[in-house]
């Protein structure tokens, strides 16, 4: 098997260290199962326009199958010398069936085939990353519904805000989540068109049917032009640009779950099984799962920016550089895929703290919005009313007591205009209740978020 495959006008055998320096084996054999899938594909339509007999055909594909259980069994011995999986394959096939296996490769090249057994991998990777965030985003509805009526304060530039529920700041993260399903399926788009015919670059002399081939391994079609074929790696760029957001998304959440598990928020507890303790400080119960994540969209948003340097000095058609594509992208794989179990898991698991969450709402001045709203429906213009509001804030810090706590009478000092009803407004339900339109706060629309998010997954 130590034979180069392309060892004709060869003098000297590969330098060693060449030899390791330039083989993919011990990264794309990662890609064995749909390599296979494409060989066999292949080899049917290849018989099927007569270049190879049926009899031949059927040799290669049962050989195929023989060395994909070795494969699987642990005891194919991959070889650095046949330097990536293709040749691998090939040379075991050949082993087993004689030369018929050497006409496997008749009309195609490593160049279209790499290409077809990339886009095979991410495809199939592609629908379980889908099925996982599904999973989450159904995880998180269950959570927000769950939540609908519990009040935390809202943030911006991490002070306190406004009031809002819990349940609607779950939604915020499901609606990310949704933008990225949406970019995950658009890409999968661009993922499944077939390079397999374009061989090395201009294609091939023999008479191909390559919308059977298309047919056969599930594409939506066959690419319209060879060169760009083996040399066009978008569809993974575009895969680690949609994973580059959705961590990027999952950071942030983590940065949340982290700022709330801790003693100072308090507003959520994870359970045991998703944090560790630390060997020194025996009180610790650390929230290393959402640390991770958070830590884990640096080497993602690095395998974007890999394969965006790899492909820009690239002229047409295939070149080796593109061997390099494939850690990036399978480690973009593995990590999204590790982050979507995680926080699938999690999500549904996580404990809210509602009496903290509540109290945490009541420090800040939270409802002095509605205050000034209420002003302003007395008849107030919104910049005084915000003016008025802003003194009444003064007092309260002054005195350390909220709003709702001043008295009518402390109240009336800074507008005439406030009666008792004022009461009401000044409640943490009373502020998030009133804010009751599409895409507001409100438990109500909490709810009917959650029936259109729900049916929006049932209809995928
Ligand atoms: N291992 C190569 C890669 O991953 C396969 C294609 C090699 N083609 C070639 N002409 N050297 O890109």
């Amino acid at each position: 098997r130590a034979e180069k495959p392309w060892g004709g006008r060869f003098t000297e055998p590969t330098d060693a260290f060449v030899e390791r320096f330039t083989a993919s084996v011990s990264f794309d054999k990662r890609l064995y199962h749909h390599d296979i899938t494409g060989s066999i594909a292949h080899a049917t339509m290849l018989a099927k326009v007569g270049v190879l007999t049926d009899s031949e055909r059927d040799q290669i594909i049962a050989g195929l199958g023989e060395v994909k259980e070795e494969i699987e069994s642990g005891r194919f011995e991959w070889s650095v010398t046949l330097e990536d999986v293709h040749m691998n394959i090939e040379a075991a096939l050949t082993d087993r069936i004689g030369s018929t296996g050497k006409k496997l490769h008749t009309g195609r090249s490593r160049n279209d085939q790499v290409a077809t057994d990339i886009r095979l991998y991410l495809r199939d990777e592609i629908d379980v990353i889908a099925a996982e965030l599904t999973r989450l985003q159904a995880g998180l509805i269950a959570l927000a519904e769950r939540e609908a009526d519990t009040i935390m304060p809202g943030f911006t530039h991490l002070q306190t805000a406004q009031p809002v529920t819990f349940g609607h700041h779950m939604l915020a993260w499901y609606e990310m989540l949704e933008r990225d399903y949406g970019r995950l399926l658009d890409c999968r788009k661009r993922v499944n068109v077939m390079p397999l015919g374009a061989a090395a670059l201009a294609g091939t002399t023999y008479p191909i049917d390559r919308a059977f081939t298309a047919e056969l391994l599930g594409f939506d079609r066959a690419s319209g032009n060879s060169l760009d074929s083996v040399s066009d790696r978008d569809f993974a760029i575009e895969f680690c640009a949609f994973a580059a957001m959705l961590v990027t998304h999952l950071s942030r959440f983590s940065e949340e779950l982290v700022l709330w598990t801790s003693a100072q928020f308090n507003f959520i507890d994870l359970p045991d099984r998703f944090c560790t303790g630390s060997s020194i400080m025996p009180q610790k119960k650390n929230p290393d799962v959402p640390e991770l994540v958070r830590g884990k969209t640096g080497r993602v948003n690095g395998h974007l920016i890999a394969l965006l340097t790899l492909m820009k000095g690239q002229p047409l058609a295939y070149n080796k550089d593109n061997q390099e594509d494939k850690e990036p992208l399978f480690d973009a794989v593995d990590t999204v895929k590790g982050c979507l179990k995680a926080y699938g898991d999690m999500i549904p698991a996580l404990q809210v703290n509602r009496e903290e969450t509540r109290l945490a709402a009541r420090r800040g001045f939270s409802t002095a919005t509605d205050l000034a709203d209420y002003l302003v429906k007395k008849g107030m213009p919104f910049r005084d009313a915000h003016e008025v509001v802003g003194k009444a804030v003064g007092f309260g810090v002054r005195e350390k007591r909220d709003l709702a706590d001043l008295t009518l009478a402390e109240l009336k000092q800074f507008s005439d205009t406030i009666g008792e009803d004022v009461f009401d407004i000044l409640t943490l339900e009373g502020s998030v209740s009133a804010r009751d339109h599409l895409g507001g706060t409100a438990p109500a629309q909490v709810r009917a978020a959650v029936g259109r998010a729900r049916a929006s997954l049932e209809a995928r």
